[in-house]
């Protein structure tokens, strides 16, 4: 059974004071849940406090992105991902399309990232998603289909199981205009099935897929009730605590 994952990413929002009174609201608003995994995923800045804040409840932490090399080294303004499970990360979101988008991160770069979070025994959130032009070019799964592909290229079955994707269509994110719970549940079942054809039904059936995009408490529901959409990466409606709180009570 995959369980499921409701995870907030908070971008470039909040100063460190403010991130510590966010997470001290949300503890108690989501204390009791148990039917999924809750991850918030702070700026670099706040991590810390973040997880000082955290420790020993149930919510659990992400970083936004992490250096394709891992460790210590010469790479001025990077952070490794050793760094990021010192400072008490469990999660890393990588190749979001914010970043490709604003920063070039291409499906190479994204894949190495990958692999040095893998290797400092991060699980990654990988972000893969369309743009607006190229849905309407027929192209969606086409181009999910290559992110994801280039995303697990030569990793084994037992690293990929270490790791979850999150489906982000770009024309979704940040604009209310989020899938329809048939459209997201379409690109999900399409990812687990190109998994399952590189490294097998197990592997496949295992992959937690999240969806992300707009998500709000009045629109998560519909979507968790797909089978193959098993969880969700929220933006915007998880900067406030309460908001965030009800989509993690999505049921
Ligand atoms: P919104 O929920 O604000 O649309 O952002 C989605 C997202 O990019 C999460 O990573």
């Amino acid at each position: 059974m995959r369980r499921p994952v409701i995870a907030g990413n908070w971008k470039m929002h909040k100063l460190i004071a403010e991130a510590i009174q966010t997470v001290v609201h949300l503890k108690p608003l989501v204390a009791q849940v148990t039917h999924c995994e809750i991850v918030v995923a702070p700026p670099f800045t706040a991590l810390w406090a973040v997880a000082q804040q955290l420790e020993g409840s149930n919510i659990m932490i992400a970083a936004q992105d992490v250096c394709d090399v891992n460790g210590f080294g010469a790479r001025t303004g990077e952070i490794s991902a050793l760094m990021l499970r010192d400072a008490g990360c469990e999660y890393v979101i990588i190749g979001h399309s914010e970043r490709r988008q604003f920063y070039g991160e291409t499906d190479e770069l994204v894949r190495r990232k990958i692999g040095a979070a893998l290797e400092a025994g991060l699980k990654p959130i990988v972000c893969v998603g369309e743009t607006l032009e190229e849905r309407d070019a027929g192209r969606a799964e086409a181009v999910v289909t290559r992110q994801v592909e280039a995303a697990l290229s030569g990793l084994s079955p037992g690293e990929v199981s270490r790791l979850l994707i999150a489906y982000e269509p770009v024309w979704a994110i940040g604009t209310g205009r989020t899938a329809s719970p048939a459209q997201a549940q379409a690109m999900h079942a399409c990812i687990r099935q190109r998994v399952a054809s590189l490294l097998g039904q197990e592997v496949a059936d295992g992959l937690r897929i999240l969806y992300g995009g707009s998500i709000r408490p009045d629109n998560i529901r519909p979507l968790m009730a797909e089978p193959d959409i098993d969880g969700a990466l929220v933006g915007g409606a998880s900067l406030d605590p309460q908001s965030f709180s009800e989509i993690v009570q999505y049921r």
